[in-house]
């Protein structure tokens, strides 16, 4: 069974919970590291614990959530090897796969989106990495924080 990792802040508890349902239904083993009820923590701590035990192997992708998604995705981007794509929409769900093919995606609890994140999330599972051009610029963007 394919493996997916997910953590959120207090910004995201409800969000997290259904797409842990949605990505169940899917077929996908969810490891759940986030808060499960709105009790007050911080996103880079939440981003860390995701990311780090993604970097043990083992899951497809994880997905990471906050009251907007930007605070934890950004956080997420700051961990060596972790390509974290903030979802907004079908149309980035589905470019993100094209052409990003990132290990994480993140959205926003607090977030009034014009798509449901279900449908995201499986615009996302059903879109293929276009490969070709874009895995040297998938390199060149994963040395950049090897750059002084
Ligand atoms: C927490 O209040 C909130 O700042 C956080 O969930 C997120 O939106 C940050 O980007």
């Amino acid at each position: 069974m394919p493996r997916v990792i997910i953590a959120n802040d207090h910004g995201a508890v409800e969000l997290s919970k259904r797409i842990k349902a949605h990505l169940e239904k899917r077929g996908y083993e969810v490891n759940w590291l986030g808060v499960k009820v709105e009790e007050r923590v911080d996103y880079p701590d939440m981003a860390k614990l995701a990311c780090n035990e993604f970097l043990k192997g083992g899951y497809e992708f994880g997905v990471v959530n906050c009251g907007t998604g930007i605070g934890i995705s950004i956080s997420a981007n700051k961990i060596p090897g972790i390509r974290c794509a903030l979802i907004h929409d079908l149309y980035t769900a589905e470019l993100t796969k094209r052409h990003n093919n990132p290990n994480f995606i993140a959205f926003g609890g607090r977030c009034n989106y014009q798509d449901s994140v279900e449908d995201m999330i499986d615009k996302f599972l059903d879109t293929e990495f276009e490969g070709g051009r874009h895995v040297e610029r998938i390199e060149k963007m994963m040395n950049l924080d090897k750059l002084v």
